[in-house]
């Protein structure tokens, strides 16, 4: 794919590939440990606007960031007042960026009206955009193909979020039934793509640079936004730029677990760390002792152990 720089409001950014926000997995340890990778924007997980409002300590911990220019803030709700007040709380003070989930298909979002259910409620979705504009920040928006098969609304949701003011989206090419699972639909994003001036970025399936490849020139979207791919492969935005990896993957997974450390402390690290497993050593010959001792691990010096041991084997 081509790399180039994207002009989205009255920002630049340096790259058209950006990290998707994945609860659970790019919190302030992960996107640290990427941030000098490449990434043109990085996300972070999806926070409530009123949880938020109602002062929730966790809110504001998944808003911590050090690289204000080039990461943006998800909010989630689907009230206009919570949604604008979260933009200009001071939670989000240091941003530039503020994207607005309307993708999230998991039910105790949906069923308050949030999330993906705003796909369903194309004037709803109008009134938080334009409020969420009225703060002054960059305003981005993420959403899905739709809701069920059969669905393609993100053509008419491209129009309207670009005339109630938003600088750019992006578009996950599944529906909600299919969850993160199934081939991403190229002609939707193209048809969305060739209906707006703004950016629009492709997202779902990218695991490879061939994957990247094929999602553009399938759809002719502006950039890439990488989700399970960048965790699988943290160096898949590194093979996107043709540039060298900054580091090996030993040194990558162990720089990311003592950012955890320090982030979220020994007892949360240890067990967070484990969603990672799947991801780290996916595929990977010998790797069901590392596994094994990682999810059984209860003191970081395990874990670290497990990751030398693994290593020192030259299993990768
Ligand atoms: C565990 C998990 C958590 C996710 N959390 C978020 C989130 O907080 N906000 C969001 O917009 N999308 C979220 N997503 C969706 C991803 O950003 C992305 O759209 C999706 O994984 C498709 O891309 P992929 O096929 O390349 O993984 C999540 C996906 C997964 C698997």
């Amino acid at each position: 794919m081509e790399i180039k720089r994207l002009t989205v409001g009255n920002a630049t950014l340096d790259s058209n590939i950006f990290l998707a926000p994945i609860a659970g997995y790019t919190d302030y340890a992960f996107r640290k440990a990427t941030y000098t990778f490449g990434y043109g924007l990085s996300f972070t997980e999806l926070v409530s606007a009123k949880g938020l409002f109602f002062g929730g300590n966790n809110s504001a911990e998944l808003l911590k960031a050090d690289d204000y220019e080039r990461t943006s803030a998800q909010l989630f709700g689907a009230d206009p007042f919570y949604m604008r007040t979260a933009c200009e709380s001071d939670y989000l003070k240091p941003y530039k960026f503020v994207d607005i989930n309307m993708g999230c298909p998991v039910p105790k979002v949906y069923k308050n009206g949030e999330g993906s259910a705003l796909l369903n409620d194309i004037k709803k979705a109008e009134l938080i955009i334009k409020e969420c504009v009225k703060s002054g920040k960059i305003i981005t928006v993420k959403i899905r193909k739709g809701l069920k098969a059969g669905d393609d609304i993100a053509t008419d949701f491209a129009k309207m979020a670009e005339n109630a003011g938003a600088s750019l989206i992006t578009i996950h090419a599944r529906v909600r039934e299919d969850y993160y699972s199934g081939d991403p639909d190229y002609d939707c994003i193209k048809r969305a793509k060739q209906s707006v001036k703004i950016p629009v970025i492709a997202n779902g399936g990218i695991f490879t640079v061939e994957d990247a490849d094929k999602m553009i020139n399938e759809t002719g979207a502006d950039g890439v936004m990488l989700a399970r791919g960048a965790i699988s492969n943290p160096f898949l935005v590194c093979e996107l730029l043709k540039k060298d990896n900054p580091t090996d993957i030993k040194s990558f997974i162990i720089n990311h677990f003592n950012l955890m450390i320090e982030s979220l402390g020994t007892n949360r690290a240890v067990a967070e760390f484990r969603k990672f497993v799947p991801y780290y050593f996916k595929g990977k010959d010998n790797a069901k002792a590392v596994k094994l001792a990682v999810n059984s691990a209860s003191e970081p010096i395990q874990v670290l152990t497990a990751l030398n041991e693994y290593f020192s084997c030259e299993n990768f």
